[in-house]
């Protein structure tokens, strides 16, 4: 298996791991600042991991803290670092978009979303912050591992500062179609976040294809769907389902151990959640009622025990959703409760893990109908504890569980009537059914545990780097081909870290052999115009590429020339040539450490690639500031600042104007573009162009882009010129 050689290597490397949450959980109570297991799957899922094989731990301590008051983070068999929220950032970041946008969403139910501007950003702030830290603590670190939806911005923030760390991500919850992810404002933002990981484990693989399709569709990265695979940029993530698993031993043991307390010869319906609007509480409770209505035999014999633990109850409608059960299992129980049986019993607090053992054990059937949940523990616990008299599981089929766990009893948690179908048949089930159901899940639980979980995905995660195949002719076919039809092409390249690799000297950026014969195979074809827009010089561009039969713009197209269109000069150039001569003189104070001024006429670029690292800001800022008072436009290109005429005309205006004037007012009628460009100069291009055009942005995929899709170097560039040389020949 390719990589899992360094697995023994980088596992001898601590781990750092990254979740909003701490394994406990602070609150202010009237004897000060107490420390509590902290709730939910993750915890159960992770604290296990770092007790077993060491490491740091990196979360959010659960309260604000406020001064003089210390937070004792000792005791564990691994490092604690704290990461303090503030109140507005717990309320924004937190409760805000993380619970109230990020929540829903991923849970597929965006009408209970709520999009608010101030939550985002504090959410990139936080997520900025839990970034650095983490950074920070991991420069010697085997694996950076980010949890959960609480921080999907943090890993491109880690990888700026760690561009050789191995970095993975874990969703503990569903991801949703793309239909419903790309109703958030911010999908891009988040998934570009994402992929600066070098592995993505979901639970399930239907989460996975998820991600794949919004990726692919919201980003227009490359995907390759057997390997599970993106391509973004020069970013290669691989995509996975690593289904969590529990730690059945324990589980098994501590029920075992546990005293027997109870004796009365009432049956047990058992559920066990935190108090959640996804947990399909209500439901539950309703097909416990049908049941009793439909089933009067059971009146008195059965009990429900519903375990509700406290949860982000300063979101209003987990507040609501307290109201509502409270009032539901009141109905219920003054309706059926006799002198001696309440139907429900209903514990609005938290269990140790022993107490819960216990509770499992003995309970006869467990009611595990999530309206929606990446995995469910809850679930494989019950399974574990089952060591008496067997039980039965009844299971929703939307939760993650349910993918593996089929021996379950499998409902629709939004149908009751089913539901208290499924109850009366787990009540009647026969004990060798029973017995023989369990035995699967327990022996599938007890094999695929947590261990084994952190197992698959670290050996994933540390082994050899991913790289998907370099593009192929499949690729641009299924991108271009229908796109471009039978239709004329007009195709639009940049130069520099589009046709050629970018260079210390722009004159060393020279085309090699193999771009420029795709280029002048392109170039033959008669239903095909290629224009080179750059920021160099025309004379300089056109002297580089070296082809007659092109077209070429330059100084970000304020001068072009080619074939069947007469000369264009701006009308200012003249102008705005004396001026840019002004600037390069004031620019001469800071050509510094290898900085050097190129005059291009009307532009110029300030390049400080030979400049060492630690000296550029000052430079830059300098840089800014000379061209920005002189009444030009600065703008950052690679290692270089450029200066641009205030004439409202960029490479986007100079598009159009080769359009309009090769082929008429109506030449989107005429004709099909393609722009392929490199940098933040060519973001106008591709703005204009949006929906109009097909358009590639080439080399890091650290910044946002308007292009409709990504190639990750200029050797991707040759395969698109490759393919368009070959492409179908018009039969018009
Ligand atoms: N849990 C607990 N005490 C309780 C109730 C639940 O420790 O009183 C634990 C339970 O053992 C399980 C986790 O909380 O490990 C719940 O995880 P699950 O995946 O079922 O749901 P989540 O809360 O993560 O949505
Ligand atoms: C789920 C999430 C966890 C979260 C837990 C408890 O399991 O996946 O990230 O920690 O719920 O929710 P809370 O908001 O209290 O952390």
């Amino acid at each position: 298996m390719p990589g899992t050689s360094d697995t023994s290597v980088e596992s001898q490397k601590p781990i750092v791991v990254a979740s909003n949450r701490l394994p406990f959980t602070f609150q202010r109570t009237s004897k000060g600042l107490e420390r509590r297991p902290s709730p939910g799957g993750l915890v159960s899922a992770l604290e296990p991991v770092l007790r077993k094989r060491g490491g740091t731990w990196i979360g959010w301590p659960g309260t604000d803290v406020r001064e003089g008051e210390q937070l004792s983070t000792r005791g564990e068999a691994y490092r604690i670092c704290p990461v303090l929220l503030s109140e507005t950032e717990i309320a924004r970041y937190y409760h805000g978009f993380s619970n109230r946008t990020l929540w829903p969403m991923l849970h597929s139910m965006p009408v209970r979303a709520r999009f608010d501007t101030r939550e985002w950003e504090s959410y990139q702030r936080v997520n900025e912050r839990f970034g650095a830290v983490t950074a920070e603590e991991a420069t010697d670190a085997g694996l950076v591992w980010v949890q959960d939806y609480h921080l999907m911005l943090a890993p491109s923030r880690i990888r700026k500062e760690l561009p050789d760390a191995r970095l993975a991500f874990f969703m503990h919850i569903p991801f949703p179609p793309h239909d419903v992810f790309r109703v958030l404002p911010w999908d891009k933002e988040l998934l570009r976040g994402l992929l600066a990981c070098d592995l993505i484990g979901f639970h399930v693989r239907s989460y996975a294809q998820n991600f794949l399709d919004c990726v692919e569709r919201s980003l227009g990265a490359r995907v390759d769907r057997d390997a599970q695979l993106v391509e973004y940029g020069d970013l290669t993530t691989r995509v996975g389902a690593f289904p969590l698993g529990i730690e059945f031993s324990l589980f098994e043991s501590l029920a075992v151990g546990a005293p027997k307390k109870r004796e009365s010869d009432q049956k047990i319906v058992l559920g066990v959640d935190r108090l959640d609007y996804t947990k399909g509480i209500p439901e539950r409770i309703l097909a416990f009622q049908r049941l009793l209505e439909r089933y009067p035999e059971y009146r008195e014999k059965v009990t429900l025990l519903q375990i509700a633990v406290p949860s982000r109850s300063q979101v209003a409608e987990y507040r609501k959703l307290k109201s509502e059960i409270d009032e539901l299992v009141g109905n219920v129980n003054g309706r059926f409760a006799t002198a001696y049986w309440s139907p429900i019993q209903y514990l609005y607090r938290s269990f140790s893990q022993r107490q819960l053992a216990a509770i499992y054990r003995d309970a006869d059937v467990a009611l595990v109908t999530p309206l929606r949940d990446g995995m469910n523990l809850v679930a494989k616990e019950y399974v574990a504890c089952q060591v008496d008299d067997p039980g039965v599981l009844i299971l929703s089929s939307l939760a993650g569980a349910a993918d593996t766990m089929r021996e379950a009893l499998l409902v629709n948690p939004v149908d009751i009537d089913g539901t208290a179908e499924a109850l009366h048949r787990a009540l009647t089930m026969e004990e060798e059914v029973r017995r023989s159901r369990l035995a699967a899940l327990r022996r599938r639980e007890r094999r695929d545990n947590v261990d084994a979980w952190v197992e698959s995905f670290l050996q994933r995660a540390v082994g050899a780097p991913a790289t998907l195949t370099p593009f192929t002719d499949e690729d641009f076919a299924a991108w271009l081909s229908e796109f471009i039809g039978q239709y004329r092409l007009a195709l639009f390249l940049d130069y520099d870290g589009t046709l050629c690799s970018l260079q210390d000297h722009p004159s060393q950026a020279r085309l090699s052999k193999r771009v420029r014969e795709s280029l002048g195979a392109c170039a033959e074809r008669d239903d095909t115009d290629i224009s080179v827009i750059s920021g160099r010089s025309l004379q300089d561009v056109r002297s580089m590429v070296g082809l007659e039969q092109l077209s070429y713009a330059g100084n970000h197209g304020l001068e072009i020339a080619g074939p069947g269109m007469a000369d264009f000069v701006h009308e200012d150039l003249a102008h705005y040539r004396e001026r840019a001569e002004e600037i390069a003189g004031d620019l001469e104070e800071i050509a510094l450490g290898g900085a050097w001024i190129e005059a291009k006429g009307p532009t110029l670029t300030y390049h400080y690639r030979a400049v060492p690292e630690n000296g550029r800001r000052a430079l830059i800022e300098r840089a800014h500031e000379i061209i920005n008072q002189a009444g030009y436009q600065a703008r950052d290109a690679h290692c270089a600042v450029e200066a641009i005429p205030p004439i409202g005309w960029d490479k986007g205006r100079a598009v159009l104007h080769v359009l309009r004037t090769r082929y008429g007012a109506s030449w989107s009628e005429a004709v099909r573009v393609v722009y392929v460009g490199d940098d933040q100069t060519d973001e106008d291009a591709f703005r204009f162009l949006a929906g109009l055009a097909m358009t590639f942005r080439v080399g890091s995929a650290d910044t946002h882009t308007a292009a409709s899709r990504r190639l990750p170097d200029v050797e991707a560039v040759r395969a698109l010129l490759r393919w368009l040389a070959r492409r179908r020949p018009k039969t018009r």
